[in-house]
């Protein structure tokens, strides 16, 4: 496992669609819910792989801005999925030396759960090893609309100046502030769309989709995307 990797470079920052989990259940007949507990275990297993592999940073899309659009039903499951893993996966961060963080706007959720975020992130932040990233009701958009918003406030207060703004100064404003911008894009279950995620940070980003649904992704999915990535040439618009 893993020898295929011999001499390849580790993407530094490793962003993760996963998608899929609904079309997995639906194929075996299963409730939607049981291809989103299926995708958990998914989750767990490939920050473990990526810690291995040597993987800086992993940046998973647990749960979009737009995802609370779906039933009630599937949403209140989801939560409830969130809270279970939230407890396993502070042993597993334990264990691995991983370090948790989240992204996106948490205050949407329930008291316990936003008190769950904040006792994984700071019970692991003396990790040195991989950075798990966990994006929950998080959207491009809404991220770029409230740093903006924070932004227009320190202006008004004459705390900073609107011609001192540069590209640096907005991306210390994003929830990713003092992140590398991702090397590879991996996106589960052949969708080609980035379905409102990390829209300023993927400005050149390498993108990798595989039709693998979300609860079948395993190392050697991983791995292909890593090999994928070594074949690129990659631009950031200079030329060759
Ligand atoms: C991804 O799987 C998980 C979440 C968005 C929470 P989906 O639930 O989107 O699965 P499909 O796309 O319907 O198959
Ligand atoms: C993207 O998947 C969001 C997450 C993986 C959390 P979706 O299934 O929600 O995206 P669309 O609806 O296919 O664009
Ligand atoms: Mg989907």
């Amino acid at each position: 496992m893993g020898q295929n990797l011999d001499g390849m470079a580790i993407p530094k920052h490793v962003a993760l669609i996963l998608d899929g989990n609904g079309r997995w259940a639906k194929r075996r007949g299963l409730p939607r819910t049981m291809g989103h507990k299926e995708g958990c275990v998914t989750v767990e297993k490939t920050v473990e792989t990526a810690a291995r592999l040597g993987i800086e940073y992993l940046t998973v899309y647990g749960f979009s801005t737009e995802n609370w659009k779906r039933s009630a039903e599937e949403v209140g499951a989801l939560m409830q999925l969130f809270r279970y893993y939230m407890v396993r996966l502070l042993k597993i961060a334990s264990a691995n030396n991983v370090r948790v963080r989240m992204i996106g706007d948490r205050r949407r959720f329930d008291k316990d759960i936003i008190e769950g975020i904040n006792r994984l992130e700071s019970e692991t932040k003396g990790n040195t090893g991989l950075t798990f990233v966990i994006a929950v009701n998080y959207g491009g958009r809404d991220e770029i609309t409230r740093a903006v918003r924070r932004l227009a406030e320190d202006c008004a207060a004459g705390r900073l100046k609107a011609e001192d703004v540069t590209e640096a100064t907005v991306a210390s404003y994003l929830d990713t502030a003092d992140m590398p911008d991702p090397d590879l894009l991996i996106r589960t279950s052949g969708e080609l769309r980035l379905s409102n995620y990390l829209l300023w940070q993927l400005a050149y980003t390498e993108i990798f989709v595989t039709d693998c649904l979300w609860p079948d992704f395993n190392q050697e999915e991983l791995e292909k995307a890593i090999l994928a990535y070594n074949k690129r040439e990659r631009r950031f618009g200079g030329v060759r």
